[in-house]
């Protein structure tokens, strides 16, 4: 039998390192720089499987390509499944993804973040380095005792929650689900807006939370918020986050993911002038930091993204029980029935 073919997208060279590793010369993987888009499908052509990532846009048409190439299976080699219209590629393409890579990962970045920014290590670095020893304007607070809201107590939300009890952090959470009997005070989301020093974002993106930071609910919290966000951009409307500091009423950004990131991160625009007047806004205020989408990236994560990617491949091939298939009529693996030969459909 031929080798599975696989046509991976949006490759840099840290996953080409992982995945060669963990491949093994088991199926034959094309690496392309390009993301996935209906311009760049027919590089999928002849192939089993394309592997894509959180910035490669998998809607309609692209389906519709893959489909008619004869490409069965879409592997994310990420958790979020926000870029896949996953409704109508139900019945179409199955869809796998790694559910969790090391939400240690995620989740302790969002502290590095945390620590950076209140503590000015980020100004402090430069100053130093210039051997400017000056200590005004990095006056910094204590995060013990201060109120952290934490929205989404999933993986990377709880381990969020107990990073930050060790601080002797006071913690409220929302969640759409709470956990019953996790002993985590669960709070509703105007609660956790008026109580929150700070806030950070550990839940998916959805159609009804997108732009749940919006100039309505940032003049609820607490003046001088800081914001956490490790999630997904579009939860914050980034235009009411710049007038939100620029009114002094969030006193500090923390942001790896960005609603407009798609085109942007993951590349060098060092020599470029870049035309997205709100990230370079954000990017020239002192009390925002911005991280190009790397929470994850740890050599923990990528080992465990490259292997269960490629067991999830392995799975489906071997026609076998998948635990990773994504399918919008299986919210979860307990209500899905997989009598499809053991497949969503
Ligand atoms: P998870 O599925 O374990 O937890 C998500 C939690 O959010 C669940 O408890 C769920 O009930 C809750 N939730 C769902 N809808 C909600 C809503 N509308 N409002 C509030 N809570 C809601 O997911 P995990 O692994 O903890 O990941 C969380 C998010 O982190 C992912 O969705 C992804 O967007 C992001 N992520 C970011 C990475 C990065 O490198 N920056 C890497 C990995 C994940």
């Amino acid at each position: 039998m031929d080798k599975i073919r696989i046509a991976f997208f949006d490759a840099k060279d840290y996953d080409k390192a992982s995945f060669i590793k963990s491949n093994e010369d088991r199926y034959q993987i094309d690496y392309y720089e390009t993301r996935l888009t209906e311009d760049t499908c027919r590089l999928a052509e002849g192939c089993d499987a394309v592997c894509v990532f959180v910035n490669d846009d998998i809607n309609k048409e692209v389906i519709d390509r893959l489909v008619e190439m004869k490409v069965r299976l879409i592997a994310l080699r990420c958790a979020g499944y926000n870029n896949v219209d996953v409704a109508y590629a139900y019945g179409r393409i199955h869809i796998v993804r790694v559910p969790a890579y090391s939400p240690y990962a995620v989740a302790e970045h969002a502290m590095a973040l945390l620590l950076t920014s209140i503590r000015r290590i980020h100004k402090a670095y430069i100053r130093t380095r210039d051997f400017n020893f000056s200590l005004n304007g990095l006056t910094g607070f204590d995060l013990h005792g201060k109120t952290v809201g934490v929205i989404g107590t999933g993986k990377i939300g709880r381990i969020f929650i107990d990073i930050c009890r060790g601080f002797g952090m006071n913690v409220i959470a929302y969640d759409k689900f709470p956990a019953e009997g996790s002993g985590i005070e669960y709070v509703s989301l105007d609660e956790l807006w008026e109580r929150s020093d700070i806030i950070s974002f550990h839940c998916p993106l959805t159609d009804e939370n997108r732009h749940m930071v919006n100039g309505e609910t940032i003049a609820r919290m607490k003046k001088g918020v800081v914001l956490i966000n490790t999630s997904r951009g579009a939860l914050i409307d980034a235009e009411s986050l710049v007038e939100g500091i620029k009114q002094r009423k969030i006193g500090a950004a923390c942001l790896d993911v960005y609603e407009e990131e798609s085109n942007i991160f993951f590349h060098d625009y060092s020599n470029h002038i870049v035309d997205d007047d709100t990230l370079a806004r954000l990017i020239s205020m002192p009390n925002v930091i911005v991280t190009s989408h790397q929470a994850f990236l740890t050599e923990e994560a990528l080992t465990n993204i490259a292997d269960t990617t490629l067991d999830n491949i392995a799975g489906f091939f071997e026609n076998e029980y998948s635990i990773n298939e994504v399918c919008y009529k299986c919210p979860s693996v307990n209500e899905c029935k997989q009598d499809h030969k053991k497949k969503c459909f």
